[in-house]
């Protein structure tokens, strides 16, 4: 039956009417309708549709969710790489960036920049062909990212379709997708409730559901989009200032940050960065910074750009955020080698946005230079994804029944005692193996990542293994049979057969791993492989004495007392004997292939870097060809700029040379495979 003429016009004034309506809304922040209003008009859309499902089109406003899950999303190259920014900490850094861009454009005159809001949230590529949205990207590792179009179509303020008529034919737009702050408070509320695990911060929960296979799952959680570049454009031209493009994409129905704004020089971006730092806590979104463009696309053309960042841009940094909260008791956790470190449980504070009530305070060291006592009232700083600390006391404000906080004698966890030897900064528990706390922390080490690798076994179901008394150590890991896995608590059939089948993947391993995930005091990841490289056999390594292991580079007389004395205690040797019965193996260690994408460059790591210790940085950076040195020189490439980092950063900028954030180092890592 054909469908009537006059319904099909009121399909298609329907569609352009909810575009419309949604233009004002996402993009203009303008309704002119009330929420109620928009709804019947969307239900009578699904109504015409359903009913004729033949004038159904892929960019209804009905469709931003038809996809079926997927299985795994495939691979997009970007057709020109999508860049990071260089950072500016202080004001001085960017009047140093503002000179460094007068200098090269040879002038004195004040430049022109546009200045946006720094969205923390997940960087994307949209294409728009015809002015159709064909596919979503993730950035990736800046060349090629995941095809993740069906959950972008999920997000309200992406237009499936662009407005007007003026639009290239090919259009690659690039911008934020994040998750509003109070979207981020309900899921979080809503997974708490339900016994689910909740997100860290909005720009996790964001990462997080953008990767969902099912759209569905992405659709629920009501991401939203700041556009702030074009990619690659065809078939058409764009305005000649980046202020002027972005007005553009917001007559095109794309989403622009409505604070964006244009100065003249450096005093009015430092002007606009303090204004913006005012209104930060009022934004229903997280911002991280400042990125300052120079406007004129001509003269970004002449700035160019370096291997990662353009020299036409940069982005000023917030400081860390803080919070005032009051410590109401100290646990102290016990770690994969003894160490004991006290934990503040503090009455729950929002930090730009995010609760928290637990803070590191490092060791007892750190608790007497901050002069804590329990009752205190206490700054706490969270930067990122750090685990927050606290960096300060309000002595005045502390209450008459405060008290002191005390090493505990015995371990938490075993009973065993602590001992803080003379002159060490760290107390240990004394247990060993006897004690399950350390147990648990070791078994997680040998299954990390850079060790054995053993996929599915987490921190959870190590606990719930050691506290069943099914492991002692990581060698039982390889008895576990499959109806012991089953008969634990949330482990079904199919995750006990995953496991299995993990950990008889994780037998087949490099020396370089094993060694390092026998977790020996003071070895890290890259001592491991120096072992490795140098012994070339672990039976070698084994027997080898003190002063045989001091020949090994960076192997002092410190770290080779542990070492010997981890081979030598008998419960360890058995261990190692357990694991090589299982039949764990690896293939014979040749010498270390040269690495080539950073060779003849000198790096300089600074500052605490939180998912990966410097030695682990730093033999990973090695791996790829670069020196790594101690100090900052006009020699240094590259300084890698953790939490707090002091001195080295300080001359780094003063010298003009590159720093990048953790994130960004982990980034380029993971983009050359190691
Ligand atoms: S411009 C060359 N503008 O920050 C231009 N980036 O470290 C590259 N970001 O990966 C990006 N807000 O994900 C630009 N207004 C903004 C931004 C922004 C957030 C993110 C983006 C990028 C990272 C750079």
């Amino acid at each position: 039956m054909a469908v009537p003429k006059k319904l099909v016009r009121e399909v298609e004034a329907l569609r352009e009417d909810i575009d419309r309506h949604n233009y004002l809304y996402h993009s203009l922040d303008q309704p002119e309708i009330s929420d109620a209003a928009y709804d019947r008009l969307f239900r009578r859309l699904i109504k015409l549709e359903s009913q004729y499902p033949e004038l159904v089109t892929e960019d209804s406003p009905t469709q931003r969710v038809g996809a079926a899950p997927l299985s795994e999303f495939s691979e997009v190259e970007h057709a020109l790489p999508m860049l990071s920014l260089d950072n500016a900490f202080a004001d001085e850094d960017m009047r140093d960036f503002d000179r460094r861009v007068r200098s090269r454009l040879d002038t004195e005159a004040d430049i022109e920049y546009a200045c946006e809001p720094k969205i923390d949230g997940v960087a994307v590529s949209l294409i728009y062909e015809n002015g159709r949205l064909v596919q979503g990207a993730t950035r990736g590792d800046g060349t090629t990212g995941e095809d993740i179009t069906q959950n972008i179509r999920t997000v309200e303020s992406v237009p499936l379709k662009l407005r007007g008529k003026d639009y290239p034919t090919r259009l690659e737009v690039r911008g934020e997708v994040y998750l509003a702050r109070s979207m981020f408070v309900r899921i979080n509320e809503d997974a708490a409730a339900a016994g689910e695990k909740v997100f860290a911060n909005p720009r996790n929960a964001a990462a997080g559901s953008l990767r969902q296979l099912d759209p569905r799952l992405t659709a629920k959680r009501k991401l939203s989009m700041f556009c702030y570049s074009v990619g690659l454009v065809e078939g058409g031209e764009l305005p000649e200032r980046h202020s002027e493009i972005l007005a553009s994409l917001r007559e095109w129905g794309l989403r622009t940050n409505p604070l964006v704004g244009v100065v003249m020089g450096v005093d009015e971006c430092i002007g606009f960065y303090d204004a913006m730092l005012e209104q930060r806590p009022e934004l229903d979104y997280e911002i991280d910074g400042v990125v300052f463009k120079v406007d004129r696309i001509n003269l970004q053309r002449e700035l160019g750009m370096l291997t990662r960042t353009p020299r036409w841009a940069i982005a000023h940094k917030f400081p860390a955020e803080e919070g005032i909260t009051l410590l109401r008791d100290v646990q102290f956790q016990v770690g994969r080698t003894g160490a004991i470190t006290p934990v503040a449980k503090l009455e729950p504070v929002k930090v730009a946005g995010v609760t928290i009530s637990n803070a590191t305070l490092h060791n007892m060291d750190e608790v007497k230079r901050l002069g804590l006592m329990i009752g205190d009232t206490v700054v706490v700083q969270r930067a990122g994804d750090v685990i927050p600390k606290v960096i300060s006391v309000d002595h005045d404000k502390r209450p008459g029944d405060a008290r002191k906080i005390a090493l505990p004698k015995a371990c938490p966890a075993c009973g065993s005692d602590i001992v803080k030897p003379e002159g060490e900064v760290i107390a240990r528990c004394s247990g060993g193996l006897v004690c399950s706390a350390q147990r648990k922390e070791s078994i997680r080490h040998f299954a990390s990542r850079l060790a054995l690798d053993i996929e599915g076994l987490g921190d959870k179901l190590v606990e719930q293994l050691v506290d069943a008394d099914l492991i002692h150590t990581a060698a039982d890991l390889f008895e576990l049979s499959r109806d012991q896995l089953v008969s634990l608590e949330r482990m079904g059939q199919k995750s006990a057969d995953n496991l299995l089948e993990a950990l008889e993947k994780s037998k087949q391993t490099t020396l370089p791993r094993f060694i390092y995930a026998l977790g020996i005091q003071e070895v890290g990841e890259s001592t491991a492989r120096n072992l490795a490289t140098h012994f070339r056999d672990l039976d070698d390594l084994r027997q080898s004495s003190e002063e045989a292991l001091q020949e090994v580079p960076d192997v002092g007389p410190i770290v080779a007392e542990k070492i010997h004395a981890f081979f030598a205690q008998p419960e360890n040797e058995a261990v190692i004997d357990q694991l090589l019965e299982t039949g764990i193996s690896w293939a014979s260690e040749s010498p270390p292939e040269q690495g080539s994408v950073l060779a003849g460059e000198t790096w300089v790591l600074t500052g605490t870097l939180a998912s990966l210790t410097r030695d682990e940085a730093k033999a990973r950076l090695q791996r790829l060809g670069a020196k790594v040195a101690g100090s900052v020189s006009k020699k240094t490439s590259c300084v890698v700029a953790g939490d707090v980092a002091g001195s080295k950063l300080t001359r780094a900028q003063s010298l003009g040379i590159r720093v990048i954030d953790e994130a960004e180092l982990i980034s380029m890592l993971e983009r050359y495979g190691d």
